[in-house]
């Protein structure tokens, strides 16, 4: 028998069924979708494309000439619209589509009536900076009401947008608006972050020297600064808007218009220009975010805690809830102002039935105890969602317990900027969720595990590939169609490599493990970090765990562990050891990781993910490479400490 591509030894057996009062009342209660997306994946997407309002019917549900997909062809419709008038037309422009709280404290509500008379203003304030259909507007902003705004008047007048996390340098918005050839540049004085202003509109400026296209800049002041503006280019929020026609018609697109353009952030190389296009995204985003969060728009109080700069917000902070007629929370800060109980807080005050965010803020809050989320009343909870990295089953049950107080179905839901929408994921009146799988692809998702020579594995691990179009699927990437070929195309024959390694159990269920290139050799075993890091956080000790492979002259890689322990617990060689047994029982003696480098934080991406790149150098004593898109560079001199006076077992 050939060699497994990647090593199954994690074996999780608890299983929740989805609870039986949940299940009485959830939109999907049986598997008659999935049925009618197996018979007919494409008519099953054309239904859940009329949930959308189109001013004119598309002609062809799907035109594919691999790896070029087109939905909904000669179909028209506005995002905006579906968004927004069409809930105002059938009289619930009284509904409020975001609570929204600023860190300071400070509070505003928007009802889906508010937001239409701010887009249609700002909509015409960028036709009046010359935006016009076919161009691309940059966003680069803290988390404020004006920026769903931008986005929305983009979309209303036909223009794309490309936002850049506000977190990013000067140097990223730079390329980023020279990629895409960007005229204007909507920003902000500055945000709120952990307690203090922090400006904006500096690095905007030095973004902008050097990048000609931009003809404007309009400036939202949310700190109260008197930030330098160019006369004749820059503008303010306010000033403009002021003087905005209030009317403002949304403008019939193609199906296949640009509605966006992200960049993802490839840790070394060039980011790329993820396209999506209009209706067939609208209708994705919209179906997911219905049944993967059994959304009853009527009575939820919807959160998702990223940030509007990664896809997660795009697609389920603004397009999906918004579409869904939902009402929404929206933070501005971090989740430790003024205290550590920001959250719970927050949860309790808006009574929030429906929470999605990411593993790292789930490990964060293990690490800092139960305390802050008991000071709460989290009654309100039904649901929680978690996406961006493998949810260890440790971290799944405690948020299943201590968030979700043991009755809210979680579900962990896979998918990517590139795929636009959730791609595999439990419907939670349906799924029995076992911590740390996404379980199966949705209804009309079509995914396999494959070997290294591309046949597909029916039990144990290997690559995750989708293997027929959706919707809601990238376009391209804006610019270079080859690099779109040779990316996500080409590793297998008629197949999308999603760059995951990912194993199936002996129910068909779908375990993630991780970006393939943090596969280890052990040996010849190839084992996935992200077992070895869960059977580490499944010890009570345990809040956050990153695991490495380093050159080893005996067995080709040898397994380094960078440990955060919960509080109150301290680091200790005879705790190391500890930890080593604990993997050796949880997954096998090949697994024992050689070195543990207990450490009070990891290096992170600012979306949250673990650098395992990072990692890597320090583990090989190596200098470390690119470090910018690091969230916070001292950690890694914490580390590399750390790692040189970490004891090694032979
Ligand atoms: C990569 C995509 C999807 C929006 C946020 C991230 C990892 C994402 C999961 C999950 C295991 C996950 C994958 C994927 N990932 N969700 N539920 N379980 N891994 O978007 O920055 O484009 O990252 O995030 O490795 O390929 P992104």
């Amino acid at each position: 028998m050939a060699e497994p591509t990647i090593e199954d030894y994690y074996l999780e057996e608890r299983s929740f069924p989805p609870p039986p009062e949940f299940a009485e009342t959830a939109l999907v209660r049986d598997r008659s979708l999935y049925d009618q997306a197996e018979k007919d994946y494409q008519a099953f997407w054309a239904d859940q494309a009329a949930a959308l309002t189109w001013t004119k019917p598309w002609d062809t549900v799907l035109e594919w000439d691999l790896p070029f997909a087109k939905w909904f062809v000669g179909g028209q419709l506005n995002v905006s619209y579906n968004c927004l008038d069409r809930h105002v037309e059938a009289g619930r422009g009284d509904r409020v589509a975001y609570h929204w709280e600023g860190e300071p404290g400070d509070s505003r509500t928007l009802t889906y009536a508010d937001l239409l008379d701010q887009v249609q203003r700002f909509a015409n304030v960028l036709k009046g900076l010359g935006v016009t259909k076919g161009d691309t507007v940059a966003i680069y902003m803290p988390m404020v009401p004006e920026l769903p705004v931008a986005m929305l008047a983009c979309a209303r007048i036909g223009a794309a947008h490309s936002v850049v996390f506000g977190g990013f340098s000067s140097d990223a918005l730079r390329g980023r608006i020279n990629d895409a050839s960007c005229k204007v540049l909507v920003t902000a004085d500055g945000g709120w972050r952990r307690g203090a202003p922090v400006g904006l509109k500096g690095n905007a400026d030095e973004a902008i020297a050097g990048a000609p296209t931009i003809e404007h800049v309009v400036v939202v002041r949310r700190i109260e600064s008197e930030p330098p503006m160019t006369e004749g280019r820059d503008h303010w929020w306010h000033e403009l808007m002021q003087g905005a026609d209030p009317d403002c018609p949304a403008e019939p697109m193609d199906s296949e218009q640009l509605l966006y353009l992200l960049y993802t952030s490839g840790t070394t190389a060039k980011p790329k220009g993820i396209m999506h296009t209009t209706g067939g995204y609208l209708t994705q985003v919209a179906f997911t975010h219905k049944y993967v969060f059994d959304l009853h728009a009527e009575t939820d109080i919807y959160w998702c805690a990223a940030d509007i700069g990664w896809v997660t917000g795009h697609s389920y902070i603004v397009y999906g809830p918004l579409a869904n007629g939902a009402t929404s929370v929206m933070y501005e800060g971090t989740p430790d102002f003024p205290d550590k109980d920001r959250w719970w807080s927050i949860i309790e005050r808006y009574g929030v039935t429906i929470l999605y965010c990411a593993p790292t803020a789930i490990r964060t809050f293990m690490k800092w105890g139960t305390q802050y989320p008991e000071a709460h009343d989290l009654g309100s909870l039904r649901v929680l969602g978690s996406v961006g990295e493998p949810i260890n089953p440790e971290a799944w049950i405690w948020y299943h317990e201590n968030i979700g107080g043991g009755h809210c179905p979680v579900v962990d839901t896979w998918w990517q900027t590139e795929t636009g929408a959730i791609m595999i994921s439990p419907l939670p009146g349906v799924t029995a969720t076992k911590p740390g799988s996404a379980t199966f692809p949705l209804p009309g998702i079509s995914a396999e595990v494959v070997d290294d020579a591309g046949t597909k594995v029916t039990k144990g691990g290997g690559y995750l590939t989708l293997t027929r179009p959706w919707p809601s699927m990238l376009r391209g990437i804006y610019g270079d169609p080859e690099r779109y070929k040779e990316t996500y195309w080409s590793r297998f024959p008629d197949r999308y490599f999603a760059g995951d390694g990912a194993k199936v159990d002996d129910e068909g269920y779908l375990w993630l493990l991780g970006r393939v290139d943090d596969v280890m050799n052990v040996s010849g075993h190839r084992v996935s970090t992200t077992e070895v890091e869960s059977a580490l956080v499944d010890h009570a000790t345990v809040a956050e765990a990153a695991v490495v492979g380093a050159k080893d002259e005996t067995t080709g890689q040898a397994i380094i562990a960078f440990v955060t322990l919960r509080t109150g617990n301290e680091p200790s060689d005879a705790h190391g050891q500890v930890l080593r047994a604990h993997v050796a029982t949880r997954i096998g003696p090949i697994a024992r990781p050689k070195t543990i480098i207990f450490t009070d934080d990891l290096p992170k991406t600012r979306s949250g993910k673990i650098m395992r790149r990072l990692l890597r150098d320090v583990a090989e004593g190596r200098d470390l490479g690119d470090t910018t898109t690091l969230a916070d560079a001292g950690v890694v001199d914490e580390i590399k400490r750390r790692a040189a006076t970490a004891p090694t077992e032979e």
